[in-house]
């Protein structure tokens, strides 16, 4: 919703437009479950039939209840009849707490939102400004649009060496340099809990009438907590990607495509994308998670946040006591490219202990049977849940890590600082899709140099893509990965993790 449509509607950036929408049935789920206790004759797929011709094993694992309302697309009375049916008030449901103009279920996760959302901005034109540390989807998107983008480096956090958002400065740069581009792609928040200034990168974009498609995967909860950032779509983003199972507690696969109020893209394009990256016998289960999901949410979400929120802050502080260990938190907004915090994630810095996020995960898997999100050179991220039991859960979590920390036997000094800022990327000599569809060969790395890759490769520490299908190989990015890799950091994305050889174009273009 533009800005002085919410301040019509009485709202302020952040107010959550999701509580009222608070409406305590999930049409779409209990339709499913009403076809189920009728008792039907199914006579179409899937042909376990409710679950009486599943094996014992899967029926005992998911219980026949769920086995019961796997029910395929097109039922009567459920997402087909008469308007509007169980399922499509379902998706208005959704729409409506989060604010948006309309909503598609997905069933492929948010990777399937990028999908769409590179198709739909291909239907006005092929010239795209894209962040550069886009998830893997985004860039599967553009081999699937054959859109040319312009990259745009996110901010980089020198201290704990972790990629934050991108600035409207920034973008504003990267359209100025973009002839005919037609929209720009972002990430807020990160995965270390970075929220980026989409206010003001909507008003970069609208300013020259493109639309602003903000994957914000990681942040489906942000609509339900005043004590949370705004959330895109109320800060006048077009299109918006949420990987409700994320945080918000969906089954896994499970995501949302929200389209703004007033967004510039035109709903009947989006609604044939989703279409097109869409199986034709999605899973009720899955778009029934959705539909709970968003209950769950809109009449819940407030307090079960607010008691998230405290058992984290509680968490926060117990890390802070460990010796060497500290947190990140609301402290790093107002550095470049973090506009505000999420502090959903319990974003651990354990640089002070002497030992890596490498050194510290493999022992509280060990020893505590802690499975962490992610972890990396610097930091460790531990997720939590809208509506878990975060505050047990998180003195179980600081309790491992603490007998972590101390059974470390007096690790030397690492060399940190040996890490470097990457090399900028290698021009762009064919588009994603030419040099990903295109004939191909793998070559000694040495000989890939001046060739333009056919993969992608990522080095972490900071884990920026340094190669991206249709880019130019340098010298300085292949002594920039090896020099990563030899200081114990590593490479994500290649076909060849030892780094020996690197799938290239066939064709050389110059
Ligand atoms: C920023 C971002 N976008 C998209 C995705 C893809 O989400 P999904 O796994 O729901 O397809 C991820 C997954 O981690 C992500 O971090």
């Amino acid at each position: 919703m533009a800005n002085a449509e919410r301040a019509a509607a009485g709202l302020r950036p952040g107010d959550t437009e999701g509580a009222r929408a608070a409406r305590d049935d999930a049409p779409y789920l209990d339709a499913l479950r009403a076809y189920a206790a009728r008792g039907p004759g199914r006579f179409h797929v899937p042909g376990h039939k409710g679950g009486v011709g599943a094996d014992p094993g899967l029926r005992e694992s998911l219980g026949e209840r769920a086995l019961a309302i796997d029910i395929p697309a097109l039922t009567q009375g459920i997402d087909t009849g008469p308007e509007p049916t169980p399922f499509s008030e379902a998706q208005r449901l959704a729409a409506e707490a989060w604010g948006a103009q309309r909503t598609w279920f997905l069933i492929n996760g948010a990777s399937q939102g990028n999908h769409v959302a590179c198709l739909a901005l291909a239907h006005r034109g092929d010239r795209v400004v894209v962040q550069r540390n886009v998830h893997s989807s985004t860039i599967d998107g553009l081999v699937l649009s054959g859109m040319r983008p312009t990259f745009v480096a996110p901010e980089i956090d020198a201290e704990l060496l972790i990629a934050h958002c991108i600035t409207p400065a920034a973008l504003e740069r990267a359209l100025d340099e973009t002839q005919g581009a037609v929209g720009a792609l972002v990430v807020s928040p990160t995965y270390f809990g970075a929220v980026a200034d989409v206010e003001g990168l909507a008003e970069v974009a609208h300013a020259r009438g493109l639309p602003l498609v903000v994957d914000e995967a990681w942040g489906a909860h942000l609509a339900f907590s005043d004590e949370l950032p705004a959330h895109a779509l109320s800060l006048g983003a077009d299109l918006v990607i949420s990987s409700i199972h994320k945080i918000v507690g969906s089954l896994t696969q499970s995501a949302m495509l929200h389209l703004g109020r007033g967004s510039l893209l035109d709903p009947s394009v989006v609604d044939r994308c989703v279409t097109l990256v869409e199986s034709t016998s999605p899973s009720s289960l899955l778009l029934g998670s959705l539909d709970a999901a968003r209950r769950q949410a809109a009449v819940h979400g407030p307090e079960l946040l607010g008691e998230t929120l405290r058992a984290l802050e509680a968490a926060r502080a117990a890390v802070r006591e460990v010796p060497g260990l500290d947190v990140l938190d609301e402290r790093i907004s107002g550095r470049p490219g973090v506009h505000a915090y999420d502090p959903l994630r319990l974003v651990i810095d354990v640089r002070g202990t002497g030992a890596t996020g490498y050194d510290i995960a493999p022992i509280v898997l060990r020893d505590a049977d802690i499975n962490l999100e992610l972890y990396g050179e610097n930091v460790i991220v531990a997720v939590f849940g809208m509506g878990e039991s975060a505050a047990e859960q998180g003195v179980r979590l600081v309790e491992a890590l603490r007998r972590a920390v101390g059974s470390l036997d007096a690790p030397g000094d690492r060399a940190r600082d040996a890490f470097a800022p990457p090399p900028p990327w290698g021009r762009l000599v064919m588009t994603p899709r030419e040099a990903f569809l295109g004939p191909q060969e793998v070559v000694p790395m040495r000989e890939g140099v001046g060739r333009v890759a056919a993969e992608s490769l990522a080095a972490y520490p900071p884990g920026i893509p340094n190669v991206l299908p249709g880019e130019e190989l340098t010298a300085e990015t292949v002594e920039y990965i090896q020099q990563t890799l030899r200081l114990g950091g590593t490479l994500r994305g290649a076909s060849d993790r030892s780094f020996a050889t690197i799938r290239v174009a066939a064709e050389r273009r110059s």
